[in-house]
Parts: C-alpha cells; structure tokens; sequence
C-alpha cells in the first residue's frame, strides 16, 4: 500500500482537491485498491468542514465528488505517509516547526508540474474569485497526474 498526503493551510481549498483528483486518476488508471490518499490542513480553522463551496462546485463540473471533511496535520502524520506534498512555501515552513528532521521528506506538488517546472507553488485561491479555482484545478489535475507517474517509475525502479 501506497500512502500519500496533500498538505495546505486551510484544507478546504488545494488539498482536498488534490485529494479528489488523485483518486479519480487512481480509480482510471485501476491502481485505488493500492493507495491510500488523504489531504489536511496545518490550520485548525475548518477542521469537520466539508471543503469550500467554490471548490467543490468546480470540481463537480468535471464529475469529482467531494466529500472529505477537513482535519489537521498531526506529527504522526509523518510517519503513517510515504509521500507528503504541500502546497506553498508557508505550509512547508509550518510543518518544519511541527518536526524540522522530519519535514525533509515534505515534496512541493507543484514540483510536478509538466508546464511550470520553474514554479514552487499552488496559489491559495481563498481570497481569489472564482477564476483562480478554475485556474487551481488545472494545476493540481496536471500535477497529480504527474505525481503518480513519478510514483509508478519508484516503483518500477525499487522492483528492478
Ligand atoms: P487552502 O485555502 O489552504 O487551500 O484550504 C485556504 C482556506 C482557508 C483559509 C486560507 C486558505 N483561511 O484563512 O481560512
């Protein structure tokens, strides 16, 4: 079993749309049975919040369903996943005060970007209107695609 983890501040925005998409890459390509996917907040703002409702109306538009409720990051958290992947440069700094050691195995999901490689972050489309969720949907769908592609070629490395 896989397990993998989408980090941001609020959990009601980026991360569980990472979240939803990751898992409906993973149901298309028939590989959920060999994950676990789960997204939180370094925040407790929203925490039993389902995600906001911008988010969830774009995602809906593309046929996602969402219904995570957030919660948030506990220092556990860094041992149960494989793979953590924040959002921006104040999420990661957030979880090096949860454990400095530890947040070295944090990865940038917008490290994955196909288009954007220069770029470190996903914009926190909160304060935004709703173009920048449209705009945030792109980036985390090309993102996480490209998340488990580099996962696939892990393994397929590990195994040989
Ligand atoms: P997220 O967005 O980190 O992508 O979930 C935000 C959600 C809530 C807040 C900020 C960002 N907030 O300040 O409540």
């Amino acid at each position: 079993m896989i397990k993998v983890l989408f980090v941001c501040l609020g959990n009601i925005c980026r991360s569980p749309l990472a979240e939803a998409l990751f898992l409906k890459h993973l149901e298309l390509n028939h590989l959920s049975s060999s994950f676990i996917v789960d997204s939180c907040g370094t925040a407790s703002y929203h925490i039993g919040e389902l995600a906001d409702a911008r988010t969830r109306k774009v995602a809906k538009e593309f046929g996602i369903e969402m219904p995570h409720r957030a919660r948030q990051f506990k220092e556990q958290d860094f041992d149960e996943f494989d793979y953590i992947l924040v959002m921006d440069e104040s999420n990661y700094e957030n979880l090096k005060k949860v454990n400095s050691v530890k947040a070295k195995k944090l990865i940038f999901l917008r490290s994955f970007d196909p288009n954007f490689k220069n770029l470190k972050e996903v914009p926190d489309p909160y304060y935004g209107d709703l173009k920048g969720f449209y705009e945030v949907h792109e980036i985390i769908k090309d993102c996480t695609h490209s998340l488990l592609d580099f996962i696939k070629n892990r393994k397929n490395e590990e195994s040989n």
